[in-house]
């Protein structure tokens, strides 16, 4: 081999290198989960329903033959944390996840993937009055590079327990009953309530431990989407999933709550589903 071609391949390898190097920053170290970008912060709206857009960039939607299915949550570049129940009698086969979306009538800068696999809890049942372990990941068919309108959600604490704290739902799910979904993405407020006050709710037959419950006060805070994030804004200006939206009769009542998987009590399950993909710190 020459001299010329023998540099040649050198420094190829060396730009090869440190492409992978950059990408691999931007990847792992360089973006933060649970963060809007910073313009889009700015923008937010206290107390109003329609979410600004993107600033919930972790939130899918899950369309079955483009009628709106199911949400979930980015939490890493190739996997969704959704509810067990929108795949169990569901062929994911012809579910498409959209990423990066607000509008569902505007595709501009949309991700559309398909899904891979789905990992339904192994302990999920589901019976006529309650669903119980109702959690699952998704497996993208192809990752998603992230970027202003598509951020991974952060995962809680082990056990991390957030009673007494304010959530906040989002979602295009139908905005009452009888009503279709919302063309855009809404959000509600929702205060989450202690295990003791969940279980003096009408709801105390059914509720588990690994279940927490929340209500709003107003008529409107039930629009979030089934399999879809309940949030939780941290000290550090960082939202993490604390629940999944599996279950309500209402939830404006305090007397009937809506009911969500207890994110923290899985976090080592999800951990296990997800080995080697990327996401942020
Ligand atoms: C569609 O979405 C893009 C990206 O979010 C946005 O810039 C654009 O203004 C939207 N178009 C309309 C008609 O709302």
């Amino acid at each position: 081999m020459d001299f010329i071609s023998m540099r040649s391949i050198l420094s190829l390898t060396v730009v090869l290198f440190c492409l992978g190097f950059q990408v691999a920053l931007a990847q792992t170290h360089g973006c933060k989960c649970g963060k809007a970008s910073g313009s889009i912060v700015e923008m937010r709206i206290v107390g109003g329903r329609r979410a600004v857009p993107h600033s919930f960039p972790w939130t899918v939607a899950i369309l079955k033959q483009k009628l709106l299915h199911c949400g979930g949550a980015l939490i890493t570049n190739e996997h969704v944390l959704s509810a067990g129940h929108c795949f169990k009698w569901d062929e994911p086969k012809i579910m498409r996840v959209l990423l990066g979306l607000d509008h569902l009538d505007n595709m501009t800068g949309v991700e559309i993937r398909t899904i891979s696999n789905v990992k339904i809890h192994e302990h999920f049942t589901s019976t006529a009055l309650r669903d119980e372990h109702d959690i699952a990941i998704v497996t993208l068919n192809k990752p998603v590079f992230f970027g202003d309108n598509i951020i991974p959600i952060c995962l809680p604490s082990p056990g991390a327990d957030f009673a007494n704290r304010m959530g906040t739902i989002v979602g295009w799910g139908r905005v009452g009953v009888d009503k279709s979904s919302s063309r855009t993405l809404l959000k509600a407020s929702l205060r989450i309530l202690s295990q003791e006050q969940s279980m003096k709710s009408e709801l105390k037959q059914h509720f588990k431990p690994t279940m927490m419950c929340a209500f709003s006060k107003g008529i409107n805070g039930c629009q979030g989407d089934s399999g879809g994030p309940l949030v939780v804004l941290e000290p550090t200006e960082r939202y993490v999933q604390a629940g999944i939206v599996f279950w309500g009769i209402g939830c404006a009542d305090p007397k009937y709550p809506g009911v969500y998987t207890k994110v923290s009590d899985y976090v080592d399950w999800i951990k296990e589903h997800f080995e080697g993909a990327w996401t942020c710190d």
